[in-house]
């Protein structure tokens, strides 16, 4: 096909050798399928930064580090060159994230680098080697959606001993290649420990993959994995091996109201007998 505008510096690079055809085109991005070589690939591109929430941006963004002063000036001021530096944080912030999972163990497609605002990466595909289904076209026994579940919570635990919470995770941004979930689109992922966000947006990506499963498997349904897994991250106890119940600790031991009657008791006898006390203190020792 005709190369479209934004693959040809990477097609002069010798990055892409061919593109082969359009995969998607997202409010965000449009992806691309091209060779590499001998290797089938996935070129995102990202659309301009004007075409964006920037609102959205300012809460996903909170946090991120920008060590160098001018350019972080100038992203709060909003000018246009700021604009620019803007959109290649949330760019690199996608590949940051996807090298960051990788090592962490969690299943994301393999990152080939961002250049010149396009993303290059590994193409998840199906048994024929076509491109996998996304979570959300996908359906499945009981059964598969228990181990399925069970396998994107510890996705989302290692994420979250990573350091970082997806903050758009759902059936749409999680595809499904024979192995099992492979977790996708990663521009908005939250430093966790800088973000205010974080916890909500950590209950609600689990909430959203739990209601899928849940369609399959309805006892997900009355689960508490991120309620579970955000106490444990900052109680410090947070592991890639950690057993989760997806049960967190209510007090309902029914209340022990003997024990608080005798307790009642002993306080008012003390009282009376404190006050005797006092009686026979006024009165002194041969008042009669
Ligand atoms: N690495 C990949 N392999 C296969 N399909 C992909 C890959 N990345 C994205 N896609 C497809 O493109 C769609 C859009 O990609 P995504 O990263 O979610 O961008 P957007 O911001 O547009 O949602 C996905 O839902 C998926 O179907
Ligand atoms: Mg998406």
């Amino acid at each position: 096909m005709k190369v479209p505008s934004r693959l040809q510096p990477l097609v002069e690079d010798g990055l892409i050798d061919d593109v082969l055809y359009p995969l998607m085109s997202g409010k965000e991005a449009d992806i691309f399928v091209v060779r590499c070589g001998r290797d089938i690939r996935c070129a995102k591109i990202y659309k301009e930064a004007y075409k964006r929430s920037f609102k959205k941006a300012a809460t996903y963004t909170e946090g991120r580090k920008v060590r160098n002063s001018r350019r972080a000036r100038a992203m709060e001021r909003g000018s246009s060159y700021g604009r620019k530096q803007q959109e290649e944080v949330w760019q690199n912030a996608e590949v940051d994230a996807l090298y960051r999972l990788a090592a962490a163990d969690v299943r994301v497609p393999q990152p080939y680098g961002c250049f010149d605002g396009v993303l290059l990466m590994e193409l998840i595909t199906d048994e024929e080697g076509d491109v996998a289904p996304r979570l959300g076209d996908v359906t499945m026994s009981a059964e598969q959606a228990l181990e399925d579940h069970a396998v994107l919570v510890n996705y989302v635990v290692r994420m979250l001993c990573a350091g970082l919470v997806h903050g758009d995770l759902s059936e749409f941004n999680v595809l499904v290649d024979p192995q099992g979930p492979v977790i996708i689109d990663l521009p908005q992922a939250v430093d966790a420990a800088a973000n205010n966000n974080a916890r909500a947006m950590l209950l609600r990506d689990v909430r959203k993959v739990t209601e899928y499963y849940g369609l399959f498997a309805p006892e997900l349904l009355d689960s508490h994995y991120g309620e579970e897994i955000w106490e444990l991250y900052e109680e410090g106890e947070l592991s890639p091996e950690r057993v989760l119940t997806g049960q967190i600790e209510q007090d309902d031991t029914p209340a022990d109201v003997d024990s608080v009657m005798l307790e009642i008791k002993a306080a008012l006898e003390e009282e009376q007998e404190r006050q005797e006390r006092m009686r026979e203190a006024e009165l002194g020792p041969d008042a009669d």
